[in-house]
């Protein structure tokens, strides 16, 4: 199943008015490419992983994505993180500094599935990995729980072959619900959490690595590991 979250870069956001100056004229331009370039990365990537999806299904009667989830970061999005970083706002800068341009999500079933799928695109030698951090083995302070991978993807454009950045997250059912829900508490509802709510989520976040776990073992007919955890961890 494949869910495009939020459509695209909405040209008209991009002030064109008559009295542009030329310098606004040229970034408007840009951005018709930027979104043109990107979409088509995106497409490359999510394609590569269904092709992945499909045969592992085929071969093992198993597949190991129970969705996929992608978007196009939205323009407002990219300026306010060029001026966070404290990055002027021009085209060269976003294909400079923005790595999660275009976004996938993976949604896996089995732990397993998660760094299955990493390693058959890595093996792959038109997908290179620019970057990668693991927040399984390492959870973020907050509990998140995701493989964070930026591939180097090649579209075949007119003039030739380009290569773009292209932010993939693998996690499973169980660490998607919680950063969504995380995510829905923490900006939805514009609150700080404070120390026992923040405790409370890493404890939901270490429940769900456990149950994540039994799942896994559950499945490949392994003895129970779980214990309820009692305290959550830093
Ligand atoms: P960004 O500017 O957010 O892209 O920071 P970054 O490039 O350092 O990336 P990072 O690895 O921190 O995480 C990027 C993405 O991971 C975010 O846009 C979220 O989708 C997700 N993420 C990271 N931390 C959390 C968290 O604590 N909670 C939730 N719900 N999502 C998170
Ligand atoms: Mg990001």
């Amino acid at each position: 199943m494949m869910i495009e979250k939020s459509g695209t870069i909405r040209l008209r956001e991009i002030p064109v008015p008559e009295s542009a100056t030329p310098e606004q004229a040229e970034l408007a331009q840009g951005m018709v490419r930027v979104n043109h370039l990107y979409r088509s990365a995106l497409k490359v990537a999510v394609t590569q992983m269904e092709i992945l999806d499909e045969e592992f299904a085929s071969l093992y009667d198993h597949s190991p994505i129970h969705h996929i989830e992608y978007r196009i970061k939205t323009l407002d999005s990219i300026v306010d993180k060029l001026k966070r970083n404290g990055f002027e706002v021009t085209i060269d800068n976003i294909y400079a500094h923005i790595n999660d341009v275009a976004g996938i999500r993976v949604i896996c079933n089995y732990l397993d599935d998660i760094y299955y799928l990493r390693s058959l695109l890595t093996r792959t030698e038109s997908f290179k990995v620019i970057r990668e951090v693991d927040y399984i083995a390492h959870p973020k302070e907050s509990g998140y729980r995701s493989l964070h991978l930026i591939i180097d993807v090649p579209i075949v454009i007119s003039e030739g072959t380009l290569h773009l950045p292209v932010e993939i997250q693998l996690r499973t059912i169980a660490m998607d619900m919680w950063a969504s829900l995380e995510h829905e508490l923490r900006y939805k509802s514009d609150r700080d959490f404070d120390e026992e709510e923040t405790a409370r989520l890493r404890l939901c976040s270490d429940a769900i690595s456990e149950i994540d776990r039994e799942m896994q073992n559950i499945y490949q007919g392994k003895d129970a590991e779980y214990e309820a955890p009692v305290e959550a961890k830093p």
